[in-house]
């Protein structure tokens, strides 16, 4: 098995079920000539999170990492139209593509990006007294994983659930003596994971277009 059929697959069900509006390739068209990274969710993990807020009913969705606003339209593609997404981007440059790229879709009061540090932001949602969210999805700097994780546990309510990406990486995860910060940051986050009674959890691994890595998948439980 190789990359190329991981390939091959993703697009195979991408589209035969996942009959993603032609906007959704328009974002990372976008993305591509304003030069920002290729790193965004496949389609088929996109419309996952689509799913899985629906799943959850939910009402308030986090998102740390904005990008172009690949995976934040495919979370808000999940909301109704009492919900609110509130995505955050360290990035001014990834914001103002993100936004107008969101502008493209029908979201209108739904998404709000916020520019800034991710770590800042939430402390300042937190000190505002911001209602919980029902669904986060951390998606920024590895370096940040833990302290992001640390943070949101305070903007959550029993049966918020939580989804990290990139918990993998091409199974440099697992290599003794890595000292990559990427992979130093998510190790860190899993032992802020266990150190919280409170967390409940689970990985996944994937294949595909955005080659080998996984979620890891976090739901909240009363004390
Ligand atoms: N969620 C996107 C991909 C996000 S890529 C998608 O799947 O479509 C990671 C993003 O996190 C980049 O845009 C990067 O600028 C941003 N980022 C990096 N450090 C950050 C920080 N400290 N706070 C907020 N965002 C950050
Ligand atoms: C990187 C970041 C991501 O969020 C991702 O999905 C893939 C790669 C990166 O920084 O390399
Ligand atoms: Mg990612």
């Amino acid at each position: 098995m190789n990359k190329e059929t991981f390939v091959a697959v993703d697009k195979y069900y991408e589209e035969l079920i996942v009959n993603a509006d032609p906007k959704f390739d328009r974002i990372n068209e976008a993305a591509d000539l304003a030069g920002l990274p290729s790193i965004q969710v496949s389609a088929c993990q996109g419309k996952f999170l689509q799913l899985l807020v629906q799943m959850q009913g939910a009402k308030r969705v986090l998102e740390i990492g904005t990008l172009a606003g690949y995976s934040t339209a495919w979370l808000a593609s999940g909301l109704g139209k009492d919900g609110h997404l509130i995505s955050l981007e360290l990035d001014p440059h990834h914001a103002s593509v993100a936004a107008q790229n969101l502008a493209q879709f029908d979201f209108q009061g739904t998404v709000e990006i916020l520019v800034g540090d991710g770590l800042q932001l939430i402390d300042e949602m937190i000190l505002a007294g911001q209602d919980p969210f029902d669904l986060v999805f951390i998606d920024a700097d590895k370096e940040g994983y833990a302290d992001y994780l640390n943070r949101v546990t305070n903007l959550s309510h029993p049966g918020t659930f939580i989804i990290a990406d990139n918990v993998v990486r091409n199974g440099r995860i697992i290599e003794k003596n890595n000292q990559d910060s990427d992979i130093l940051g998510i190790q860190r986050f899993h032992q802020e994971l266990i150190s919280n009674p409170r967390l409940d959890a689970t990985m996944l691994q994937t294949v595909g277009a955005r080659s080998y890595d996984g979620f890891t998948f976090i739901i909240v439980n009363s004390d």
